[in-house]
């Protein structure tokens, strides 16, 4: 059976960039590690490490994106939180078997190599939860 091991990010969708940094890098003094286009997922990420979980910033690059259409709808907020696993794989089997709603049936890997599946809120109280193999 699969495991969560630790939650990773908690993702905040944000509509100005510099905006938002002004504030958790300028305000609070949180390090900037990371700025960089997703262009799988049409948004640019910013990822503010602590000791513990990041902190991610989404802003969408592309206005027919799935997180463009999430900030039309909703406006700037909490996005998705983010737990590591320890076989992706695995969990996207053992989810669906339990009928849990996938958004992303089949692990995407990002340009660093980390795996990552989105399951829908549908099926989580409301909350985006992001899967993540380091
Ligand atoms: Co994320």
């Amino acid at each position: 059976m699969s495991k969560v091991k630790a939650i990773n990010h908690i993702a905040v969708v944000v509509d100005d960039m510099e905006k938002s940094l002004s504030f958790w890098r300028d305000a609070l003094g949180m390090e900037l590690h990371e700025l960089r286009d997703v262009p799988a997922e049409k948004s640019q990420v910013a990822f503010l490490p602590l000791a513990g979980p990041e902190i991610e910033l989404v802003k969408p690059t592309s206005d027919d994106s799935g997180i463009a259409k999430y900030l039309a709808k909703r406006g700037p907020g909490m996005h998705h939180i983010c737990v590591e696993v320890d076989d992706i794989h695995g969990m996207l089997e053992q989810l669906k078997s339990k009928g849990i709603r996938l958004i992303n049936e089949e692990p995407r890997t990002a340009a660093d190599g980390k795996k990552y599946a989105f399951v829908h809120p549908e099926s989580t109280s409301g909350v985006l939860v992001e899967l993540y193999q380091i």
